[in-house]
Formats: structure tokens, sequence, C-alpha cells
């Protein structure tokens, strides 16, 4: 009889779906880590009283501009970038070169303690080398007038604007020209800084460097991943040389710069390359930047004098991004929101919870914080009174959590011509109308002038 033949037993192999479910479990353990270890919160606002605030009698209510936003009449990297792209003219702006005193009667009867504007360089030195002394007399007047109205003023030294003489020679992204920006900082601040005790270097290295250099949104309207990064480290150097130098004339003054921390979340928080988007926007937005702040290293270069370059760091707050894979080129696109935030007219979400993840992400620089900008943009006034509500709530919150927070600025004082969007966005206080140039207070005004009031009377 044929003996059966006993196939040998393979040596045990794992089949395909027993490495699947391996696959499923990492997969699931990895999603759950990240959720709990990054809550995305979010209020149920419809419970909470934003009228029950309380602040320290020290904190400092202000508002913000900047200079080509609202000056008029300016000839710069911007007017330059306007004449050649698809995006309205500056022109004449607010006319604030011309009505200053009467905007500066318009903080007066708003009530605020501090005022953050910047200096228009193209204007102080409109050619290498020459400085104009009217427009330097001019801002000194300024200054006089805030400090005669009890109102402090904060400078910033560079606030998306610069001649166009610089923009010649590649601006910041050539580092030898770094020298150039420093010098007209150490003129201007030799100028001032017998008055103005606050001084905000660069507004948003970030901003800057990645819609000029990749979105293409801002001058000189570039798209290089490259540049982008070179750009954002060469301003942030600037800063750090700046801060160095400044201190060195003054040290009494108060330097650091404005960082706009947008926080970036998964669209899907079950998806992992949702996940992966928002690291990576995360690290270059704002990672990289506070880094190189606390270590004085950036995208691998040694930057020492960055290195603890702050006496205080200048929080933008605006808005959180959801992000996937299929990031938008442009921002003139609606991002997504949560089904319960509601959208800005910037067509980015509400959501002033996040203003405490963005305290939380600065406050490792161990320096104050002061809230440099906050606001929104909406036409008819119908969201900024909650808008403002929220946000001063949340940081009512945070101080009492104890966060360093010294300041709230909101942006703006008054509509302006903003950047890419030109006059189609309405952020102000105050209501321009650009026929007349006439102010016109909006309820949100009159809401922060009653915050503002009643703060001081706790
Ligand atoms: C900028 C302002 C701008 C505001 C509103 C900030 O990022 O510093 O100049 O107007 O956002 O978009």
């Amino acid at each position: 009889m044929k003996r059966p033949y006993l196939k040998p037993r393979e040596p045990s192999g794992m089949e395909w779906w027993t490495y699947l479910s391996f696959a499923a479990v990492i997969y699931v353990a990895t999603i759950v880590s990240l959720r709990m270890l990054y809550p995305e919160k979010h209020l149920d606002w419809s419970i909470i009283d934003e009228t029950q605030r309380t602040f320290p009698e020290s904190f400092q209510w202000g508002v913000a501009t900047a200079s080509h936003q609202i000056e008029g009449g300016n000839s710069n990297n911007w007017t330059e970038f306007e004449t050649r792209s698809n995006i309205e003219e500056s022109g004449d702006a607010c006319d604030h070169w011309n009505r200053w005193q009467e905007d500066f009667q318009l903080l007066e009867e708003l009530g605020v303690a501090t005022y953050r504007f910047s200096l228009e360089w193209s204007r102080i030195e409109p050619e290498k080398g020459q400085w104009n002394a009217e427009a330097l007399q001019q801002y000194s007047d300024m200054i006089d007038d805030l400090c005669r109205r009890g109102i402090r003023p904060m400078i910033t030294l560079h606030h998306f604007s610069h001649p166009q003489w610089f923009e010649q020679r590649e601006g910041f992204l050539d580092k030898d020209n770094i020298g150039l920006w420093v010098h007209y900082c150490e003129k201007v601040f030799e100028r001032y800084c017998d008055r103005v005790t606050d001084w905000c270097t660069v507004n948003e290295p970030e901003v800057f460097s990645i819609m000029g250099y990749f979105m293409k949104m801002f001058p000189p309207g570039k798209r290089s991943l490259r540049s982008t990064l070179t750009v954002m480290r060469n301003v942030v150097q600037a800063h750090g040389i700046v801060y160095h130098r400044l201190k060195q004339h003054n040290p009494v003054c108060r330097i650091g710069l404005a960082k706009n921390v947008t926080l970036f979340d998964p669209l899907k928080r079950w998806n992992l390359l949702h996940w992966t988007t928002s690291a990576a926007l995360n690290f270059v937005w704002n990672g990289a930047i506070v880094r190189a702040l606390k270590k004085g290293t950036m995208f691998g270069k040694k930057m020492p004098l960055v290195r603890g370059s702050l006496d205080f760091i200048g929080l933008n707050y605006y808005t959180h991004v959801l992000t996937s894979p299929f990031l938008p080129q442009t921002n003139e696109v609606n991002f997504p929101k949560r089904s319960h935030e509601t959208m800005t007219d910037f067509g980015y979400p509400m959501y002033a919870e996040g203003l405490e993840r963005a305290v939380k992400m600065l406050e490792t620089l161990e320096v104050p914080i002061e809230i440099t900008e906050n606001g929104t943009a909406d036409q008819h006034d119908t969201l900024r009174p909650i808008h403002l509500q929220r946000h001063v709530w949340m940081v009512s919150e945070l101080l009492q959590q104890g966060h360093d927070i010294r300041s709230y600025y909101h942006w703006s004082l008054m509509d302006n011509f903003e950047w890419a969007e030109g006059y189609s966005l309405r952020f102000g206080l105050y209501h321009v109308d650009y026929q007349t140039q006439v102010r016109t207070l909006r309820q949100s005004g009159s809401i922060y002038r009653d915050i503002i009031n009643e703060a001081s009377q706790d």
C-alpha cells in the first residue's frame, strides 16, 4: 500500500490579514494618541457670558495699524507690486499722513493706553543713504503728540513694506542687505528712543516670506520654497542683529517681534495624512521661528544672535486653518471650517479658543506676551462685536490662569488697505468712507471703548 505523502508543514508565516490587523491597530493607536496629545479645544459659547471678565490695572489696551495700510501716497515695494499685479492700488489709503492728528483724536475717543504703528522706511530713506528730514520730523511730532495724549507708542520697524531701492537689491533674500535695514533701524531708534520704549522689529516674518516668496500674493510675487526659507531665516537673523544693536544704544527699551500664530489643525482628525500636513505646516509657520528664538538655529543654520533676542514676544492671532494634503495655492479661497464655526469675511473661521494654544506656544519663549494684533474683517460689523468680546474674554481667562499677557491691541483702528485683498476687507473699529475720508465709529468700536472703560474701573 502506498504510504500517503505527508507534506511538511511550512514554517508558520503570517497571513496578509494578520499584517493588516497589526497596521490597523498601530494606525488607530497613533490617531488616538495624537488626538489626546493635541486636542482641538472648542467651547460651548452659548453657556459663556463674555461680559464676565477682569483685568489687572496694569493691563494695556491698544489698537494697531501699519504705515502702508493707512498713510497713502507711498512709493515702495508694495506700490510697485500693486501696479504689476492683479490687486487694487493702495493710492491715498486713509490719507493718514495728512490726517494723523484727527486720527489720534480717535485713539483718545476710544480711551486706549497704547498705539502700535509702523514707520515707513521708504519715506524716511527714499534713496539709499538719503534721509528725509521732513518725514523724520513728522514721525517725531506724531510721537510727541501721542505722549501728550498719554498714549504709549509702540513702533514697528518693518511691517511688510520697504523702499523700492532695497527691493531692487533683492531685499531680505540677500543676507548682505541686512546691514542696510539695520542701519536704518539704528538711525530711527537713536532719534526716537528717548520717547518710545516699546519697539517691534519685524512684523510676522513667516507671513512676509511665505506670502511674498511662495504664495505670490505679496511682493515680490515669487514661488520658490528655497527663497521662502532663505528670506524667513534672513529676516529672523536681521531681527537678532537689530535687537542687540538697539539694546547697546538704550538698554532700557523693550524690544520684540510680532509673530503671527496661525494654528494648523487636521481637517479630518482620523486621517494621518491630514495630521502630517498640519504638523509640517505648523513647523514651517510657527515652530521654526519659535525654535530659532529659543535655540538660535533655523533650518540647519546657527544664528547665535537670535537666541533669546526678546524682551517680549508680540502675538498676532487670527484663526486656525484646517489642513489636508490638498493645500490652496493662494488664499483667495474659503478655508474649511468646523460645522459650528462662523466664517469671517476673510474666508477663515472665528476660533477664539485658539488664543489659548497660541499663548501657550509663545510662552515657551519665557518672556511676557503682548497681543500685538487681533481682529476680524467684517464689512457690516455683524460679527466683530462678538468676535471682539470672545477674544477679550479669552484674554481675561488666560490672565486668571496666570499667563503673562501684558496688552491687547485690536487690529485695527480703522478700515485700511488690506494688502493683497485691497480695500475689499474692512477690519476697522472705525468705518472709513474712502471717498470722503470720513471715519465713523462702529458698534464694535463703542463696545471696545466700553471694555476699556470698564476695565479701568475694576
Ligand atoms: C497683518 C496686518 C493685516 C492683518 C489682517 C496681519 O497678519 O500684520 O497687516 O492687515 O493681518 O489680515
